[in-house]
């Protein structure tokens, strides 16, 4: 069998999100998200950057679908955008704004390429936001519901590969903040932990409202996965000590605790509400039996990892920083910690003791310097290292029999990179924002050769 390959039926994929590249932001409809605002206030996003047009996909979505077919993808993940839909995120929904989803579907299934559709990708409505303050309220689970029924049963005949919601912990933990401004919309400051802590209650309450939505909605057989980022510890050792240190430390890190373990397990991590004590949320009776919902697998977005060593410290391990010197690509956060793909599958499996559940990398991929040369190339190297070793690490987790059945590379081109704006590059294709040219970087060229082999090249 030829090195590093994959079995016959894997997924790949890209991935892209409906703030990041549709632009066309007051057409058909549309009505504002908390994103349009956030960026459009000063000193947000650098550079005063908006998603105003972005990468113009919702005009461009043709020859976007042309070069992934080219590319040689079967799977595609893309997220519908919520003020498309229902632009006042509660009431009348807005037929022109399903229709984009239709012909986009369309134009996939015509080129062989699957939909793999987010709910939601953080482009709340705004009028949600001016309404209840978004998140802060139970409503806007129950309102999310809602936008998810009328998604489903007018799309359901053409998707059938539902997320519920991407990375809660980016809109509620990096959306709200104690004393200070976050760097994600909504960006609203607020008193105490406990605040912040009972909006990702009320995401993931959504997000199992979500899960009853879209199968009490769907005409037919569907799959259902929620997409989380949590933070994967890996043991600096592979040794059984290391390992267990771990395995103990995840659970009490970032919003492991109170995001994944409540969704897959019904219940809060203990360690984690221990450590927060009065800030722990507020969780109403049968809040943990509706957001631990069955699913048919989950998606994991993984860009880096934590390394952790036993101690004979009170807690049993440390969590360690990363020396000065440690590589990393284009973002202050993105260390290249490629083994942390095959450990966020084995957290599930083990941690999480969910060995049956299928795994996805929903997205992996990173910023790098990309310079467009003279003679029209983008020559990204060091994407391709970073790719090259974390697709090695999926590999591997496949090869111990962890069921991972897919991997969706985070991006197909540049985009509006939230709170960078257009600063940061993480596409296999270059965008030339003045002209919305598309230009393949070598990494395109490598992934399609990688996906028309079946193996890492
Ligand atoms: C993830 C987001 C995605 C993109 C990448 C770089 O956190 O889901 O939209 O911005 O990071």
């Amino acid at each position: 069998m030829a090195s590093y390959s994959f079995p016959d039926d894997f997924t790949w994929g890209v991935a892209t999100a409906s703030y990041q590249i549709e632009g066309a932001v007051a057409e058909d409809g549309r009505k504002p998200s908390v994103w349009d605002t956030f960026s459009a206030t000063p000193g947000r996003v650098l550079n005063g950057d908006t998603g105003e047009s972005a990468c113009e996909h919702y005009h461009r979505y043709k020859a976007d679908i042309a070069l992934m077919a080219q590319l040689g993808i079967k799977h595609y993940r893309f997220s519908i955008a919520w003020p498309r839909i229902v632009p006042t995120g509660i009431g009348p929904v807005n037929e022109a704004g399903l229709d984009f989803y239709k012909r986009l579907v369309d134009c996939l299934q015509e080129h062989g390429i699957t939909p793999h559709a987010t709910l939601f990708h953080w482009d709340s409505p705004q009028a949600l936001e001016d309404r209840f303050g978004s998140w802060q309220s139970r409503e806007m689970a129950h309102a999310y519901a809602d936008y998810v029924s009328a998604v489903v049963s007018r799309l359901g005949d053409r998707i059938t590969h539902w997320m519920t919601i991407n990375e809660i912990s980016c809109f509620t933990h990096m959306g709200y903040a104690v004393d200070q401004i976050p760097v994600h919309a909504p960006g609203t400051t607020v008193k105490t932990l406990k605040e912040v802590w009972q909006t990702s209650h009320h995401a993931i309450l959504a997000h199992g409202l979500g899960c009853q939505a879209i199968r009490a909605a769907s005409p037919g057989p569907c799959s259902v996965a929620l997409v989380d980022n949590f933070t994967t510890t890996v043991p600096l050792i592979e040794s059984s000590e290391h390992i267990a240190a771990a395995q103990k430390a995840f659970g009490s890190l970032m919003s492991n605790g109170g995001i994944i373990f409540p969704v897959l397990t019904g219940a809060y991590n203990p360690d984690l509400l221990e450590k927060l004590g009065a800030n722990a949320p507020d969780i109403q009776d049968g809040d943990l039996e509706n957001i631990h919902q069955p699913l048919d697998a989950i998606g994991l977005n993984i860009y880096f990892g934590s390394y952790v060593q036993a101690s004979d410290n009170q807690q049993g391990y440390e969590v360690l920083d990363f020396p000065a010197g440690y590589p990393r690509m284009h973002m202050p956060w993105l260390h290249i910690v490629p083994e942390s793909i095959y450990w966020s599958i084995r957290h599930i499996s083990e941690t999480l003791g969910r060995p049956d559940l299928p795994v996805f990398i929903t997205e992996n991929g990173c910023a790098a310097q990309d310079e467009l040369r003279p003679d029209g190339t983008v020559m990204d190297s060091d994407r391709i290292m970073y790719l090259r070793q974390h697709l090695k690490s999926s590999q591997r987790a496949i090869s111990e029999g962890y069921p991972l059945k897919g991997y969706f590379l985070w991006t197909f081109m540049d985009n509006f990179e939230w709170a960078w704006g257009y600063d940061r590059r993480f596409g296999i294709i270059y965008t030339d924002y003045p002209t919305q040219a598309r230009i393949p970087k070598a990494s395109y060229h490598w992934y399609s050769e990688c996906i028309r082999q079946n193996r890492v090249v």
